[in-house]
């Protein structure tokens, strides 16, 4: 038989390097519980976004000037004259307020769904890594536009570090490479912004998704679907993420493009929420503008910040509010992972949360009159104490009883039912009293008599739809 070149290129590949079994190890044999839903589409958006910042931002390098006399300059040339310099500069500021707001709903999900107890601490740990990470690539790349918010917002937060008793003052100085924000700030900056925490990302990204497949993904029902597997091993709840959910995941993709697109293309300041106005200033280090406030991402911390009277406490309480968040596995005693099966003391923090954190992000960009700094005081009470009376409202309350399977919408485990019930007849005795939808039946090869009813079935339904 004659074998193609391209086919002898991809064996001679293929015998010396693994590709196929870590596409296989990590792909096809990959089972992840086949109830996933909206949130679980957040993880690889984030894949997605960080990749899409790779890129841009490597096309912005090659005509940005880190240096303090021309880096506003450079960033106009890349908007008006350089070929597509708008569309890349606009992909990669409305890709970093997108990669926060991805991040923020993929936290969330692993809030209400347990994800981060045991066995997947790691996986959390490596995520908040990624958060830090990423908050100083934000906080950094914030700082080359070289605008007025620019400077002035590097020059507020460095100086945050001189409240630090005793080394305060030198690591300041340190941080900054001068006395205050100037040319020796942008260039390192530049330097973390563009390779050091790029790299620290992807390693992480990396380590984030070997821990997660090592223990398996969790699900809205936080059940270990490792713990019911069949003769062969294959968790009967589990499906393989590829095709099913690299196919699935595009759907996620293309929504996520609309609005990206739209963004970009109709609004790519929003009204001042992903570009703000100042920094089409050039930064000016003699004149501090009136009122100096962080992207919208940033601003629940910084709330909490100015939220306390002592600077240096301040600052503690703005790092507190992340740290505590390392710790979510430790602090939440419940013994069910998802909120579905919590009580309700559990249901209503989490909303008191939600509300605490959006009211915190409005605060922070407003200025800090008497009344709203008390508004912060009370908010930010709320957020801490969400955490850290965590031990006893998740242990006090009492959870309701977990499924052992997984389970389905409600329509949609009735539509499955009818399905099975066409395809292989009536459910055996032994499923029977079992209201939980899953089985290994569907990676069985169908009879044909199946199919007929199952067409049967869904011509039915489209007729009764159309009727
Ligand atoms: C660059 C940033 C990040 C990327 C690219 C990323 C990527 C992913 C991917 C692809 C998954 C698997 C698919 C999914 O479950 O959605 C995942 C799962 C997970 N991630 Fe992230 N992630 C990032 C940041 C974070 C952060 C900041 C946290 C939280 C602190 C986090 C916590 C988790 C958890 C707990 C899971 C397992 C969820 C489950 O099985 O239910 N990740 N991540």
């Amino acid at each position: 038989m004659k074998v193609s070149r391209f086919t002898l290129y991809t064996n001679w590949l293929l015998d010396r390097f693994p590709l196929k079994k870590m596409w296989h190890d990590h792909m096809v044999h990959y089972y992840a519980p086949k109830n996933f839903n909206f949130w679980y589409f957040f993880g690889s958006l984030a894949l997605m976004v960080l990749v899409n910042q790779i890129i841009t931002g490597i096309l912005l390098t090659m005509n940005y000037k880190p240096d303090a006399e021309l880096a506003f300059d450079s960033v106009e040339y890349i908007m008006r004259d350089v070929n597509w310099g708008w569309l890349v500069r606009y992909m990669h500021s409305t890709g970093a307020s997108a990669f926060f707001i991805v991040i923020y709903l993929h936290m969330f999900r692993g809030l209400i769904y347990g994800s981060y107890k045991e066995p997947r601490e790691l996986v959390w740990i490596f995520g908040m890594l990624l958060f830090l990470a990423l908050m100083a690539e934000a906080f950094m790349g914030y700082l080359l536009p070289w605008g007025q918010m620019s400077y002035w917002g590097a020059q507020v937060i460095i100086s945050l570090f001189s409240a630090i008793p005793v080394i305060g003052d030198d690591l300041s100085l340190w941080v900054r490479g001068d006395y205050v924000v100037s040319d020796a700030t942008l260039n390192r900056f530049f330097a973390f912004h563009v390779i050091a925490v790029p790299l620290v990302l992807v390693m992480l990204v990396f380590l984030h998704i070997l821990a997660l497949h090592e223990v398996g993904s969790n699900n809205p029902d936080g059940v270990e679907i490792k713990k019911i597997k069949d003769k062969d091993g294959i968790p009967l709840d589990g499906i393989p993420f590829h095709p099913y959910y690299t196919v699935k995941d595009i759907v996620g993709v293309a929504v996520f493009i609309i609005f990206f697109a739209t963004v970009i293309f109709y609004m790519p300041e929003l009204g001042g929420f992903f570009l703000e106005s100042n920094n089409f200033i050039p930064a000016d280090p003699l004149k501090t503008p009136e009122h100096i406030e962080p992207l919208w991402y940033f601003t629940p911390f910084y709330a909490i910040l100015r939220a306390v009277p002592d600077k240096f406490a301040g600052v503690i309480a703005m790092f507190g509010s992340i740290i505590v968040l390392f710790l979510l596995p430790w602090l939440d005693r419940s013994p069910v992972k998802s909120i579905r099966y919590r009580g309700p003391l559990f249901k209503k923090a989490v909303f008191l949360f939600v509300v605490s954190f959006f009211a915190l992000g409005y605060l922070g960009m407003k200025p800090p009159t008497a009344t709203l700094t008390w508004f912060a005081r009370l908010f930010s009470l709320i957020y801490f104490s969400f955490f850290l009376l965590m031990p006893i409202y998740s242990r006090w309350e009492k959870a309701k009883p977990v499924p052992r399977r997984v389970t389905q919408p409600p329509s949609l485990q009735r539509f499955m039912t009818e399905v099975k019930t066409a395809y292989y007849g009536a459910p055996s005795s032994k499923d029977k009293n079992y209201t939980l939808y899953g089985s290994t039946e569907f990676r069985t090869y169908p009879s044909k008599q199946g199919l007929i009813n199952l067409c049967v079935l869904l011509a039915k339904k489209l007729k009764a739809s159309l009727d």
